[in-house]
């Protein structure tokens, strides 16, 4: 059985993926990369092995990786996530890790001028770096997760009964994190070599746009939510004039402006097959989150 490590195991898609290793192999094979420990208690109770390490740190990266067979490697946030990145590949690879899984994006092109441009390079760069460096490869290119919703949709979205968003009429195939996180865990658990050297586009099974959105909301709540398609200056211009910081208003816009491209609209059975199951829908999905008690 193969030795596994997950990073990013105290974020929400590391925690999931750990989880349903949990679910389906002995903790024995588990071990997690975490920055604070304290945050890990509850994988250390049930037997997963913690390493206490940061991307930037290569000496503590080459110890959580001694013995390690196959690494599902977090993408970062931070501003020099390409170069940590790297480091954890050319890490696994000194250590003799031998297969790589990275939590990539699903795009429809790879123009640097992309409104996502900002995201992209740096993941370009990584699998470019991951593809290079000899080790077997897998390149998760994840849709965008159901769970970012409610942040574009806004907190206060019962009391607006708007989603105020510059991304027209375009349609996206979102999944949620969790059935990224299983299938994930799904391929790590995989003793073939069917997802060697492989990039994946994983995404839900139907493309939806915000007015589908909007009117899903509204049959959960049953209030009447409206979608609203805002020019990207006046965007963000009233989020900044309400004290978004600029660069999250940079963020939402440009992630809306590349869904108005139709970026992440693809749509493939490929999270289907490999969950051996049909994917939460958008609908079942917003249920959970706002639908009545
Ligand atoms: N497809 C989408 O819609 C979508 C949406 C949001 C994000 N993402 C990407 O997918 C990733 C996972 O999403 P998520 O929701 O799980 O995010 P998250 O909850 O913020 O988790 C990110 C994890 O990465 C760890 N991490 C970050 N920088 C690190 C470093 N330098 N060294 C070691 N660990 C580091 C964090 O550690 P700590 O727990 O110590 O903070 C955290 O556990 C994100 O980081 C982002 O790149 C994709």
């Amino acid at each position: 059985m193969s030795k596994i490590l997950v990073t990013g195991a105290t974020g929400h898609l590391g925690a999931a993926v750990t989880n349903f290793l949990l679910q389906k192999t002995d903790a024995s094979n588990i071990s997690i990369l975490v920055r604070d420990p304290a945050k890990a208690e509850g994988f250390k109770t049930k037997g997963v092995n913690i390493h206490v390490g940061d991307y930037d740190n290569s000496e503590a990266l080459l110890k959580a990786f001694d013995g390690v067979d196959k690494l599902y490697l977090v993408s970062g946030l931070a501003h020099n996530r390409g170069e940590q990145h790297e480091n954890v590949i050319n890490a696994a690879k000194k250590a003799g890790v031998k297969q790589i899984l990275y939590t990539s994006f699903q795009r429809k092109t790879e123009a640097s001028d992309s409104p996502i441009g900002f995201i992209a390079e740096s993941h370009l760069y990584t699998e470019n770096v991951l593809k290079a460096s000899g080790v077997i490869y897998t390149i998760l290119q994840h849709g965008l997760y159901a769970d970012i919703i409610p942040m574009f949709a806004g907190a206060h979205l019962l009391q607006s009964k708007a989603i105020y968003l510059p991304a027209g009429e375009g349609k996206t195939a979102f999944a949620t994190r969790e059935d990224f996180a299983e299938t994930g865990a799904n391929i790590l658990l995989d003793e073939t070599d069917k997802f060697d050297n492989q990039s994946i586009e994983l995404a839900g099974s139907e493309a939806i746009s915000w007015a589908d959105i909007a009117a899903m909301i509204s049959k959960v709540t049953g209030e009447t939510i409206s979608y609203v398609n805002p020019p990207v200056s006046e965007f963000v211009e009233t989020l900044t004039k309400a004290g978004a910081p600029a660069e999250m208003a940079g963020l939402v816009a440009g992630f809306s402006q590349a869904i108005g491209q139709g970026e992440f609209e693809g749509t493939n059975g490929i999270l289907e097959n490999i969950l051996r199951r049909k994917p939460a829908t958008v609908e079942e999905y917003l249920k959970g989150v706002y639908g009545k008690a």
